[in-house]
């Protein structure tokens, strides 16, 4: 949104929901940013599953209750849009199938979704578990020396290796040096703060306007490459690229244009490889952690895999493994929180959300709800734990890490798949102990960072385990 925005009118069918006095909680939204998930919990606590609240300039309700989340994003989700805060991704992400609405959505979600079928994506497991594979030799020196490692380096570099292979018929890591910087200033640029630099106009020389430029060309000038290569016919035919080339735009019933497909490739890129590296990297942390957790783990790798290389079809006798990383992705949703703008008037549960106004639905708040969970800042996996014939008792949307709707996830099934084959994988081979002295909490960037680093120092786990017997 820019200054020149209009104020949302506040009148209506409905009674106005309860939000701080006076309604003002934030002067300016750089406020917001520094103690965002408590402040979020907070709002939840002392005034329940709906919060209405000004930040800054911007009319806002909260959202946690099950219901609630539900109407916005499954019963009346054709009211909903993504929004003046999902703007900020156009910057990077540019126009593409996270950023779009409607007919401009569907017609890009329909060229991807056939990438992420199911099968498909188990029958490409192989991916998964050779570059995991390279990430275990590539530790295999720190496990001798002790030298520390920074996990969530390394747990993107795993992602963005999975990615590239399945989707770019390219190894994005070859283009590390050069996506990592703008990844990294990206996650904070994409946040709608309300400072001034960001509401400055383009044309004033800024720093940080120079910034977002040489780093917006970095990412454009890598799916450029990428594209090209293909348009040479030096790239896979199997690949989204080669798919993006060939496929038809229903809107415009003409072929993507190259910066359609560029905006197509930075989403999976951005919207793929940050989330998946940041939940693999809670995983191996709560794993460290949880002695008791860890150990669970250890035996049932153990007996179900020995020494095999796990393949998709041992998922279903992992049971706690699927556990554990449930458990992280409710602890840490890499995803903490998504916005929604409303078309039209509405009423959610008898409460007025004018038309224009935003909706934020944030899964970390949900997720440590009181109401819906039990002692919610412990770690334990064993919530998750199935029951034979019992459901598990709670809503569909207290626990919603991957979305939900029509707007789901369409990288769920890939993600849940790697996380586990790869936690699998490393659980086996190391244990990893985190480095005394450096304490790591949840930062509500773009994604759910844990800051400032995870840094773990890994010792194969045979003579570990056979020590411990
Ligand atoms: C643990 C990993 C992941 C988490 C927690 C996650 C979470 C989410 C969430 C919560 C949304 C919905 C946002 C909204 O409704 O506003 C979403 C959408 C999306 N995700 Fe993921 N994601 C993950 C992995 C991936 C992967 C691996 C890819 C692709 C390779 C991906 C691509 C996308 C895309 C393109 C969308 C937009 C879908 C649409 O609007 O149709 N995500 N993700």
């Amino acid at each position: 949104m820019t200054t020149k925005e209009k104020p949302v009118p506040e009148t209506g069918t409905g009674r106005q929901a309860p939000g701080p006095e006076g309604g003002v909680l934030f002067g300016a939204l750089s406020s917001f940013k520094k103690d965002t998930l408590k402040l979020l919990m907070e709002m939840q606590r002392r005034y329940g599953g709906i919060v209405r609240m000004k930040m800054g300039p911007y009319l806002v309700h909260q959202l946690t209750s099950p219901e609630h989340v539900k109407h916005v994003l499954q019963n009346n989700s054709s009211n909903y849009t993504r929004g003046k805060f999902y703007r900020g991704f156009n910057l990077f992400f540019g126009r593409g199938m996270l950023t779009t609405d409607g007919p401009e959505w569907k017609t890009r979600r329909a060229v991807s979704q056939p990438f992420f079928n199911r099968t498909k994506l188990r029958n490409n497991s192989a991916v998964i578990t050779t570059t995991t594979d390279e990430l275990i030799a590539k530790w295999e020196g720190a496990a001798r020396t002790g030298e520390e490692i920074d996990v969530t380096d390394d747990m993107m570099w795993l992602a963005m290796g999975v990615l590239g292979r399945m989707f770019y018929g390219v190894d994005l890591r070859d283009y590390a040096d050069r996506l990592m910087p703008a990844v990294r200033f990206s996650l904070k640029a994409m946040i709608l703060t309300g400072e001034v630099k960001q509401m400055l106009p383009k044309w004033i020389p800024t720093k940080y306007q120079r910034d977002l430029q040489r780093y917006q060309a970095v990412l454009n000038g890598v799916m450029d490459e990428i594209i090209n290569l293909h348009r040479q016919g030096k790239g896979d035919d199997e690949s989204v690229v080669a798919a993006l080339l060939g496929a038809t735009h229903a809107v415009t019933g003409k072929p993507f244009t190259q910066t359609q497909i560029r905006a197509e490739l930075k989403t999976l890129f951005l919207a793929g490889h940050e989330t998946t590296g940041c939940a693999l990297t809670w995983t191996l942390y709560a794993i460290a952690k949880n002695v008791d957790v860890r150990r669970k783990l250890e035996a049932e790798l153990d007996e179900v895999l020995g020494d095999r290389v796990p393949t998709a079809d041992d998922l279903p006798r992992l049971t706690y493994l699927r556990q554990v990383v449930d458990e992280s992705l409710r602890m840490y949703p890499p995803i903490w929180l998504f916005p929604r703008d409303a078309v039209a008037d509405d009423n959610i549960n008898g409460f007025h959300i004018p038309a224009g106004s935003t909706i934020l639905v944030p899964t970390y708040a949900a997720h440590h709800n009181k109401e819906s969970w039990d002692d919610p800042e412990a770690f334990d996996p064993e919530r998750f734990c199935p029951v034979a014939g019992k459901k598990s008792g709670r809503d569909r949307y207290d626990y919603f890490p991957f979305g939900g709707g029509a707007r789901k996830c369409i990288g769920m099934d890939l993600a849940l798949l790697e996380i586990q084959l790869a936690v699998a994988m490393i659980t086996r081979r190391y244990r990893l102990s985190l480095v005394a002295g450096h304490p790591v909490t949840p930062s509500a960037l773009v994604s759910l960072r844990p800051q400032p680093k995870v840094l773990m120092t890994v010792r194969h786990n045979d003579g570990q385990r056979a020590a411990a017997a």
